[in-house]
């Protein structure tokens, strides 16, 4: 397990490489019509636009495996610091009826989430950002003992009551707003606060209480760009100064990069997503055709299934939702043409930021663990699933 040290060995390396290629894995190629870095790392952008689909997919779901980025890019050094330990004990799958009433999918990263949640502690448990409360019941049910849960909504508590009292589980659920004042009062020396897949503020808030209070913490984080603040300032004051030193800057928009995934995503889902851009594409060219500006203008996603039927369709909806007029008469093709030669392009120069995707989101639990570390707690880092089970699968834990 990674001591202290060898986490600080991690968080300098990552830092050190995050600062040194920020120009290149910053910028978002969808904006740009050429190589975003422009003549920064010469023939790299020649090699990503050679590769073949196959390699160009396979290097999305691998960015570290025989990587041909490896001539211009630290590759080894990148995968060797967000090779991490995995933290599961290899115990044994829990009865499929405890997880009735909940998503497959979720009731596998549950089982995997509570196999790192020490079943033997007398510590009080507490569940942060609970949902229904499935971890709560799991955890009551598993171990026996009672579980408090916080939840924002009331119809979640509510509902996730009702299934705890249906399987005569002991778990409490509260309505609490845990960024509001009073939320620090649930923890204490003696309590564990389990959260999975808390969001952003949500988390960082958990720290800073755990910090205060002393309560031990097991944490997943997630979604690390749903904060109020739009420049991002390193929890610990390790993160501000390795920042400072190397001249790391992150804003909001870079933190959304770590969770910008598609490991998971049905092949339906990406087929999707890839029409569903060339079509942003080739409105792009038209766009900056029609207002005589070359510049890049944003236009919102489209839902799944709310994709309209063609690209001529799909243009219409974008240019009115953006206020742009198009001509009466359009010739379409080569603008959609134009849209899905430069998709290929876009998801082939996206593999610098892939490759950077997992570094920064690690770079970003480092933090995290140093906060913790620096109020003297000892700490704990690895994975607690497969990627292919949830890519939010880091997990931080105090001892
Ligand atoms: C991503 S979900 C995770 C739920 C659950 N832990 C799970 O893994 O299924 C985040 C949860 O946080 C809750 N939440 C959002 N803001 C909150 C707040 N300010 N205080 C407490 N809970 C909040 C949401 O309602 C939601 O249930």
């Amino acid at each position: 397990m990674p001591s202290e040290p060898a986490l600080e060995a991690r968080f300098h390396a990552l830092t050190e490489r995050l600062a040194e290629w920020q120009a290149l894995w910053r910028p978002l190629p969808f904006q740009h019509r050429g190589v975003p870095w422009g003549e920064r790392a010469p023939g790299l952008a020649e090699a990503l636009l050679a590769l073949s689909d196959d390699e160009a997919e396979r290097l999305q779901a691998r960015p570290f495996d025989a990587s041909p980025l490896a001539a211009w890019l630290p590759v080894d050094v990148l995968a060797e610091a967000v090779d991490l330990p995995d933290l599961v004990s290899g115990e044994e799958a829990l009865p499929a009826s405890w997880g009735e009433g909940i998503g497959a999918r979720k009731w596998r990263q549950i089982q995997a989430f509570a196999g790192c949640v020490a079943s033997d502690d007398d510590e009080a448990l507490l569940e942060w950002c609970a949902g229904k409360g499935h971890l709560s019941r799991t955890l009551a049910r598993r171990d026996g003992r009672p579980v408090t849960g916080l939840e924002w909504q009331a119809s979640l508590c509510e509902a996730g009551q009702v299934l705890a009292e249906r399987q005569g589980q002991p778990v409490t659920l509260y309505r609490q707003d845990v960024l509001a004042e009073g939320a620090g009062d649930w923890l204490a020396p003696g309590r564990r606060v389990a959260a999975l897949h808390a969001c952003g503020d949500l988390h960082a808030r958990l720290l800073e209480l755990a910090a205060e209070r002393g309560a031990a913490v097991t944490l997943a984080p997630c979604c690390y760009h749903r904060t109020e603040a739009v420049d991002y300032r390193a929890l610990s004051n390790r993160g501000r100064a390795l920042m400072a030193e190397h001249g790391l800057t992150l804003s909001r928009e870079d933190l959304a990069m770590a969770v910008q995934e598609t490991v998971t995503a049905p092949q339906g889902v990406r087929r999707h997503r890839r029409r569903a851009n060339a079509w942003r594409l080739g409105f792009d060219r038209l766009q900056r055709e029609v207002r005589g500006r070359d510049e890049y203008l944003p236009v919102p996603s489209c839902a799944y299934g709310r994709l309209p039927g063609d690209f001529a369709g799909f243009c219409r909806w974008a240019a009115e939702n953006k206020g742009v007029t198009l001509p009466e008469e359009v010739d379409w093709v080569p603008f959609e043409t134009a849209g899905w030669r430069r998709q290929a392009e876009v998801e082939r120069l996206e593999l610098v930021r892939h490759l950077f995707r997992r570094p920064l989101e690690v770079w970003l639990v480092l933090d995290r663990a140093w906060r913790l570390v620096e109020a003297g707690y000892r700490v704990r880092l690895g994975t607690f699933c497969e990627r292919e089970l949830t890519p939010r699968n880091l997990l931080l834990e105090t001892r």
